[in-house]
């Protein structure tokens, strides 16, 4: 795979960066040129002669997936580790410098010197990058040296908070942004970040033990000065593992609304893929910034009546549901009450479009297996539409998580038997063919 290096030395390199490094053992790195480019890898070897650029290299990585440089040029080592850690890789194995002879041995007269290092993406987006996909600055972080990966969630910074408004108002004056960018910076995000904190405490407690591993756990609260939240430590539920239907993504996914709303009475309230997870413990929430308990009284707080009532007007799902609501799309009167509202309909109506369309974050894309065309899409779309249009809008058959985990357990128990009788079916003719033959 390369001019320079042997693959020798290449598979060499490799397992003594693995050595001291778990996650290496875990996810072997694959040759960048092997890789399939339009899926995103836990471990990549790269060497020079594949001249990627640091945004190439962290558009092929998944979030806190790893890169092995290779290179025969110390100084281009030494380049290219920086250029990551100035776009969002954390360098977890310096620069270091591998000695071998020809055949691998240490042979003082022929030796060939190679030099490789380890870099993690650690960062959401590229650092300069604005998204409208995130809005805190959310990073992988570890403890101490060594020590396991968490998720450090924190109020942007002013700087950051500005560049972002910038780029979406660009005939804003520059004092206007700034005024705008302080009250995000100073105000509205601390007290959500603060409301985030208060809220991922019940959830961890009150969450039933079998769900425990499907939304982050708190694990640190930074304060400021005022007693805002400033900097959260979450447990990090790494996207991964083996691929799910369309049908098990649902079914999880509505499973763990269901205990969020009725096991722990809080609503989530910003379902969107990108706050979805896929780990080898199933699927997974994050993100409860927005989230409400279900027997909270928002309007004892003026500043929250507000924050919430514009909120629930200008959030993505508000304004689709405001839409659909329209267009006919939502003709259910239990989801279009939820219209402009803080209401578990805001949930169970952002689900029922996911779980028929899953394929739309890239992150997640890999993890789940969907046909469009296929039977269980067809059959999950059909499902989506009864619930957001039911034959008697006054009387929907959907009007919970829990409804909706049942009707997806029905269509699954179906799939089941239809699955049998095929394989019954496929398994005669294999019985009967040898028969007819002789
Ligand atoms: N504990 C976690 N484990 C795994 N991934 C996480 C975790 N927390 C956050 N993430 C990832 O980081 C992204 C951003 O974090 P989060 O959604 O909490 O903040 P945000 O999107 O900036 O907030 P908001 O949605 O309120 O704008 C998530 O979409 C998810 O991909
Ligand atoms: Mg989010």
């Amino acid at each position: 795979m390369n001019s320079d290096i042997g693959n020798d030395r290449l598979a060499a390199i490799v397992r003594r960066a693995a050595r001291i490094d778990a996650d290496l053992r875990a996810h072997p790195p694959k040759p960048l040129a092997e890789s399939d480019s339009k899926r995103l890898s836990d471990a990549l070897l790269c060497t020079s002669n594949d001249s990627i650029s640091p945004t190439q290299l962290f558009n092929r990585l998944r979030w806190g997936g790893q890169a092995v440089f290779v290179t025969p040029d110390r100084d281009a080592a030494a380049r290219f580790s920086l250029r990551l850690a100035d776009n969002g890789f954390e360098i977890t194995q310096k620069p270091a410098t591998v000695t071998r002879g020809p055949l691998g041995l240490p042979i003082p007269f022929f030796l060939q010197k190679t030099h490789y290092f380890v870099a993690r993406k650690v960062q959401l987006i590229v650092p300069g990058e604005t998204t409208d996909r995130f809005t805190y600055h959310v990073h992988l972080e570890r403890a101490e040296a060594g020590g396991d990966y968490e998720v450090v969630k924190e109020v942007p910074s002013l700087e950051m908070v500005m560049a972002r408004l910038r780029a979406k108002w660009p005939d804003l004056g520059d004092e206007v942004i700034e005024k705008r960018a302080r009250k995000f910076s100073d105000k509205i995000f601390p007290v959500f970040l603060t409301r985030e904190a208060a809220i991922l405490k019940i959830v961890n407690r009150d969450l039933p033990e079998t769900y425990r591993g499907r939304v982050p756990s708190l694990l640190k609260l930074e304060k400021d000065d005022r007693g805002y939240a400033r900097r959260l430590h979450l447990s990090w539920l790494r996207n991964g593992g083996e691929q799910l239907s369309q049908m098990e993504f649902a079914r999880q996914s509505a499973d763990l609304l269901r205990a969020l709303h009725d096991d722990v009475g809080i609503m989530h309230l910003d379902l969107r893929l990108d706050n979805f997870v896929i780990t080898p413990a199933g699927v997974g929430f994050v993100d409860f910034g927005s989230a409400v308990r279900a027997d909270e009284n928002l309007k004892q707080s003026p500043l929250l009546s507000n924050l919430f009532e514009e909120l629930m007007r200008t959030s993505e799902i508000q304004r689709m549901l405001f839409r659909m609501t329209k267009t006919g799309e939502v003709t259910s009167e239990a989801i279009s009450g939820g219209l402009h509202k803080v209401d578990k309909a805001v949930d169970y109506f952002y689900l029922a479009m996911q779980i028929s369309s899953p394929h739309a974050n890239p992150d997640l894309k890999d993890l789940i297996r969907y046909d469009k065309q296929g039977r269980e899409a067809k059959l999950l779309s059909k499902l989506t539409d009864q619930i957001l249009r039911p034959a008697d809008p006054a009387k929907p058959p959907f009007k919970s998580a829990g409804d909706i985990l049942r009707g997806i357990e029905d269509l699954k128990s179906a799939e089941t038997r239809a699955g049998r009788a095929d394989s019954e079916k496929s398994g005669n003719v294999e019985i009967f063919t040898p028969d007819l033959k002789s």
